[in-house]
C-alpha cells in the first residue's frame, strides 16, 4: 500500500546548496528576498528537519508561510535514490488487518528503518561522513509512508486546512493564528501534482482518474480530502483541500474556553441534548458547525441510541450505543447510479434502527425531508446546514431540492449560527469562532432570540426567562420554569467548574456529564459548585 511513490523533482528534496549540513532551523529561505520580510516566527515540524517560518512582509504586511527543509545533498541524494529502490525490493507485505492503518504503518517504518540501519553501516566506509542518515530517512519516511511535500503542513498542529489551486501555484494553508496564507510550496510540474493526487486517492483506499475526476474521501488518520484531477474539471489542472483532522476534537469546554459559547449558552444546549429538542447548526463553510455539533453531541444522555449519517465519517461520539452511517457514491460509468447509496437513503433506514436521535453531517437535499419525518414521528434530530441566517436556513429548507413543508419548520426547535469573526487581541487581529445568535423556532417565520454574541464586550447575552424549550422541558417533567432555569444555572457552574480545572479533552468531559446525569450531586460536591439538583 505505501509504495506509491511521489514523482519526486529536486526540488521537492530541498535545493542542493553545496553539500551544506545546515540545519532547518538556520536554514535561509531560499527563493525569499529577506530584505522584503520580517520573520514573525519559526517553531519545529519535524525537528530538527523541517521548520515553518512565518514572514510578513513589510510593505503590505501579508504573511507568507514558508517550509524550510534541509535540504539533502548530492551524496544523500544519490543514498536516498537507491534507498527507494531497495525498499522497493525489499518491503514485506504487512500481514495484519488491511484495516488497522497505525499498526501497518508501524510496521513499514520499522522495516524501513531497520534496512537503511544495514545499508549504512555497509555503506558507511565508501561514502564518508559528509552524510546525514538520519536526514535521509527523514526524506524516505517523508516519501513513503508520509504525504511527500506536504507532510511538513501535515505535522502542523496550527494548520486546519492545505488546499492547493492548481499547478504553479502556491499552496495555501489556513493557519490558526495568521488564517489564509501562501506557502513556499508549488508544484511546478503537472506529473508532480498529478502524482501526488494519486497517491493522496490511493491512501484513502479511493479512485481518481480522467473518467472519475472528483473525490471526497477520508484519508487514513481521518482527514477530509477533496480533490479533481488534471484539466478534466479544473481548468487549471489538478486541485486539493485537505481539511486535517483533530487527533483530539474540540470539547464543549474547549468551546466555552475559547470564547465560543458561553457556559450558560452550552448549559442550556445540554437541557435541549437531554430532552432530545432537535436542533440546528448553521454557518458558512469551515465556520465551525461540524465542530459545534459534534461537542453538543457529548450532551446527550449516556443511555441514549445514536444514528449519525454522513458523507465523510467526520463525527466521533463517546456514546456507547452509536451506529455511523456513510454515504458512497456511484460506481457506475453511465448516466444510471448504480449502487449509489445517498444520504436520503441512509436517513431512511435509519428508522429500522429505532434511535433515540438521528444526527445528520449536513443537510443539502431530500434527506432533509425524511429526517424532519423522522422528528415529527418523535425522534430527536441534530443536523447542520450551510445558511447565514434563520431566516435564510428556512428559505432554503422549503425550497427545492429539500422541500420541507412549512408546517414541518417549528419541529426543528433551535437553530444556532456560528461564525468567523476577527477580533483585536493585544493590538492584532486574530479570527475566533463565535456562536453569534441562537433562536427558538416556533413556528413558520416566528423565530424567538434566546442568546445573541456582543461583539463589542465579547460576550453572550442570554434570555431564560421566556424560553420555549425550557417551558417544555418544565412541562414534560412536572417541574417549575425558574426550577428548569435553576438547574440550566447549576450546570452552567458544573461546565465552569470544568473548564476552570482543565477538564478539556471531550472523552474527559463526556465522563463528567454522564455521571452527572446518574450523580448530579455527587458531581457537584466534588466541583465544589453547591446546589444540589431539585427532584
Ligand atoms: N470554536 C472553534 N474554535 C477553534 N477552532 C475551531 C472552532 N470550530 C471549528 N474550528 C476549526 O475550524 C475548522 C473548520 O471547522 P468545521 O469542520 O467544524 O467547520 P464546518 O463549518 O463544518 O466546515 P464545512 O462547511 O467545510 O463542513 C476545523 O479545523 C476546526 O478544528
Ligand atoms: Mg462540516
Amino acid at each position: 500500500m505505501f509504495l506509491r511513490l511521489f514523482k519526486r523533482t529536486p526540488k521537492s528534496l530541498g535545493e542542493v546548496r553545496g553539500g551544506d549540513e545546515t540545519e532547518a532551523s538556520k536554514a535561509d529561505l531560499t527563493g525569499i528576498n529577506m530584505g522584503d520580510y520580517n520573520e514573525v516566527e519559526r517553531y519545529p515540524l519535524v525537528y530538527p528537519w523541517a521548520y515553518a517560518v512565518i514572514l510578513e512582509n513589510r510593505a503590505s504586511k501579508a504573511k507568507v508561510y514558508y517550509v524550510s527543509e534541509v535540504p539533502l545533498n548530492s551524496v544523500e541524494r544519490g543514498v536516498y535514490e537507491r534507498l527507494l529502490r531497495i525498499l522497493e525490493w525489499e518491503l514485506k507485505p504487512y500481514g495484519g488487518s488491511v484495516l488497522d492503518y497505525v499498526k501497518e504503518k508501524e510496521f513499514f517504518v520499522e522495516q524501513a528503518r531497520r534496512i537503511v540501519r544495514i545499508y549504512s553501516a555497509k555503506l558507511s566506509d565508501t561514502l564518508g561522513p559528509n552524510i546525514s542518515w538520519q536526514k535521509v530517512l527523514y526524506y524516505v519516511l517523508r516519501d513513503t509512508v508520509g504525504y511527500g511535500p506536504l507532510e511538513p503542513l501535515m505535522r502542523d498542529q496550527f494548520i486546519e486546512d492545505i488546499s492547493c489551486d492548481g499547478v504553479r501555484r502556491p499552496i495555501y494553508v489556513w493557519h490558526q493564528r495568521y488564517e489564509s496564507m501562501p506557502t513556499n510550496i508549488v508544484f511546478e510540474d503537472e506529473g508532480e501534482l498529478d502524482s501526488l493526487i494519486l497517491r493522496l486517492a490511493h491512501k484513502a483506499g479511493k479512485h481518481i482518474s480522467s473518467a472519475f475526476p472528483v473525490l471526497d474521501a477520508i484519508l487514513p488518520e481521518g482527514h477530509r480530502l477533496a480533490a479533481t484531477f488534471r484539466r478534466e474539471v479544473s481548468v487549471g489542472g489538478s486541485t486539493f483541500t485537505i481539511r486535517k483532522f483533530r487527533e483530539r476534537p474540540l470539547s464543549i469546554t474547549d468551546l466555552i474556553a475559547h470564547g465560543t459559547l458561553s457556559s450558560t449558552v452550552a448549559a442550556y444546549l445540554w437541557m435541549a441534548m437531554e430532552y432530545k429538542m432537535p436542533g440546528i447548526v448553521i454557518g458558512v463553510t469551515g465556520s465551525g458547525k461540524t465542530t459545534m455539533l459534534n461537542a453538543l453531541a457529548t450532551l446527550l444522555r449516556p443511555n441514549m441510541k445514536v444514528v449519525t449519517i454522513e458523507d465523510t465519517p467526520e463525527l466521533r461520539l463517546t456514546l456507547e450505543n452509536w451506529v455511523q452511517l456513510v454515504s458512497r457514491p456511484s460506481y457506475a460509468v453511465t448516466g444510471s447510479k448504480i449502487g449509489e447509496v445517498t444520504l436520503y437513503d441512509l436517513v431512511k433506514v435509519s428508522l429500522r434502527y429505532r434511535p433515540d436521535v438521528i444526527i445528520v453531517g449536513e443537510i443539502r437535499g431530500e434527506e432533509a425531508y425524511v429526517l424532519f419525518q423522522a422528528i415529527a414521528t418523535g425522534h430527536g434530530g441534530l443536523t447542520t446546514a450551510h445558511a447565514e441566517s434563520v431566516g435564510a436556513l428556512v428559505k432554503r429548507l422549503t425550497s427545492p431540492p429539500m422541500n420541507v413543508p412549512q408546517s414541518y419548520i417549528p419541529l426543528m426547535k433551535w437553530a444556532l449560527l456560528v461564525k468567523r469573526v476577527t477580533r483585536i487581541v493585544e493590538g492584532r487581529p486574530v479570527t475566533v469562532r463565535r456562536a453569534t445568535t441562537i433562536w427558538e423556532i416556533k413556528g413558520y417565520e416566528n423565530y424567538a432570540l434566546l442568546a445573541t454574541w456582543d461583539p463589542v464586550g465579547d460576550k453572550h447575552k442570554v434570555n431564560l426567562n421566556d424560553s420555549m424549550i425550557l417551558w417544555e422541558v418544565s412541562q414534560s417533567i412536572g417541574l417549575a420554569y425558574e426550577g428548569v432555569v435553576e438547574e440550566v444555572k447549576r450546570r452552567s457552574r458544573v461546565l465552569e467548574a470544568l473548564v476552570d480545572r482543565g477538564v478539556r479533552d471531550y472523552r474527559g468531559v463526556a465522563e463528567y456529564i454522564y455521571r452527572y446525569y446518574v450523580d448530579p450531586r455527587g458531581v457537584l460536591e466534588e466541583l465544589g459548585v453547591g446546589g444540589a439538583k431539585d427532584g
